[in-house]
């Protein structure tokens, strides 16, 4: 069994690695953008305050603590996770790092993977990137296009551009990231889990890097 979790700023590849790694690992993908975007279109199961959620993810802030820590342990607690589970974009803050160690115990981190990115591509990536709606794969219009413009490959929809993706959202979202995401990467350090793999490479080459640290440990 593997539990793992990428860690990296917006834009870092998080989405991109987790397609690939839970399909060679067989694990479950747990996306905490995903599923308050889900909630957002009404196709996740549950009540929530929608325009709250909404309204954070708009303004590029994070959503609180117990609303992510509670769909999150609520998340793990399905079937599909006991093979293992990759977090993609969670824990996001102190605070939900270590709720995550108090209320979820038995679901102890094997690895913590840092995607370590360089800034100033990240607003390039962000603002090229567009996804399929249906089937959720990622791409980028600079540098992974779909092989027709704006329709997904393997399904034939039409691609969607993210709401928070405008220039203005993206860079609070990096702030935020700095200021309340990055002390987890020494929190994980002195846990002996977090590893660290240079995300500015290509997609296929950060993917090999990333099973390395895994299988290494
Ligand atoms: P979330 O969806 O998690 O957004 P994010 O962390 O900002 O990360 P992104 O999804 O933007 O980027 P990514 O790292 O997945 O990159 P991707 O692979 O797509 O969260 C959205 C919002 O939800 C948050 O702002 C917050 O409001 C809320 N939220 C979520 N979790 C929360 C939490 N725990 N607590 C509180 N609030 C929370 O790649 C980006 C682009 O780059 C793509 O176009 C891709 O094709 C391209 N790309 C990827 N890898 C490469 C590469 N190696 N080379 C070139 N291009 C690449």
């Amino acid at each position: 069994m593997k539990n793992l979790a990428l860690l990296a700023p917006p834009g870092g590849g998080k989405g991109t690695q987790a397609e690939r790694l839970v399909k060679t690992l067989n694990i479950a993908h747990i996306s905490t953008g995903d599923i308050f975007r889900s909630i957002v279109k009404g196709t996740y199961k549950g009540s929530f305050p929608v325009n709250e959620i909404l309204d954070y993810m708009n303004k590029g802030l994070l959503v609180p603590d117990d609303i992510v820590v509670k769909i999150t342990l609520e998340r793990l607690n399905q079937d599909d996770c006991k093979n293992g589970f990759l977090l993609d974009g969670f824990p996001r803050t102190l605070n939900q790092a270590e709720m995550f160690d108090k209320l979820a115990s038995d679901k102890k981190l094997d690895v913590v993977v840092l995607l370590e990115v360089n800034e100033d591509g990240l607003i390039k990536r962000l603002t090229g990137r567009r996804s399929c709606p249906k089937c959720g794969k990622i791409y980028n219009i600079y540098y992974t296009p779909p092989k027709k413009e704006n329709i997904c490959d393997d399904d034939g929809e039409t691609l969607i551009t993210r709401s928070d993706d405008t220039v203005e959202t993206v860079k609070k979202r990096l702030d935020v990231y700095k200021n309340e995401t990055m002390p987890l990467i020494s929190y994980y350090e002195k846990k002996g889990v977090l590893k660290r793999v240079d995300g500015d490479r290509s997609v296929e080459e950060v993917f090999k890097q990333i099973m390395e640290v895994i299988e290494g440990k």
